[in-house]
């Protein structure tokens, strides 16, 4: 199935609650949530206390893209917070078999990102328990930044190991989606589509709805 997960990063944050329940009226299957260190990634966003006062605003899934260095240390936090995924990097995690199973102890949903120039070969051995893949195709730390097209054909690669091996992990997208080439996207074999700036600049509701329409044309 395909889903779409706006990013709040490009939301209006003084409007922030409205913003998640309007997007969620729409149709949006996933709220994306980034949150940033200043160490991983240049930047700081946002942590748990926005996170749970977010959680009464929807009953979408919260998708927690950690973009924080040993993310382990914050596990139960962000459970608490409210999240059903978590997904950390694999370049921010020494231990990342330990760092997974302690996302799935928590009953969490769990993904691993790779950052645009990270080889899908660090997933060789993990693929199998996960329930996410995340393609950064955009170098993490910022919104609005351009989609990075050679991303395309890792996306085309990490769909046929999944194939090869019979398993149906989604594969999310993150970085420069629009509904310009998010076709691209889905024709690649991408089923989660987080979109920042392409959701929240303009009118949210409406932008949903033009993605949700693309997808409609793929699953009738
Ligand atoms: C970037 C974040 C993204 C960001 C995407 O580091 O992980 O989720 O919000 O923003 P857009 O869709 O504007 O590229
Ligand atoms: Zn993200």
């Amino acid at each position: 199935m395909l889903k779409l997960a706006p990013s709040i990063l490009a939301a209006d944050f003084k409007n922030l609650g409205q913003q998640v329940a309007d997007v969620s009226l729409a149709g949006a299957q996933y709220i994306h949530l980034d949150v940033m260190d200043g160490a991983f990634v240049p930047s700081i966003s946002f942590g748990m206390p926005v996170i749970s006062s977010l959680r009464s605003c929807t009953d979408r899934v919260f998708d927690v893209h950690m973009m924080v260095e040993d993310p382990g240390r914050y596990i139960s936090d962000i459970k608490a917070a409210g999240a059903d995924l978590i997904c950390v990097h694999a370049e921010a995690c020494i231990h990342l078999d330990r760092t997974v199973n302690q996302i799935k102890e928590a009953g969490l949903k769990v993904g691993v990102a790779l950052n645009p120039a990270t080889p899908l070969s660090v997933l060789d051995c993990i693929l199998p328990e996960l329930d996410m893949v995340l393609i950064m195709s955009v170098n993490p730390g910022f919104g609005g930044q351009k989609f990075i097209p050679y991303t395309l054909n890792k996306i085309r690669d990490l769909r046929n190991i999944c194939k090869e091996r019979g398993l149906d992990t989604d594969i999310q997208v993150d970085g420069g989606v629009t509904c310009d080439n998010v076709r691209e996207l889905i024709d690649a074999g991408a089923n989660v589509f987080v979109a920042g700036s392409a959701v929240f600049k303009g009118d949210a509701v409406a932008n949903t709805r033009d993605f949700l329409k693309i997808f409609e044309e793929y699953e009738g």
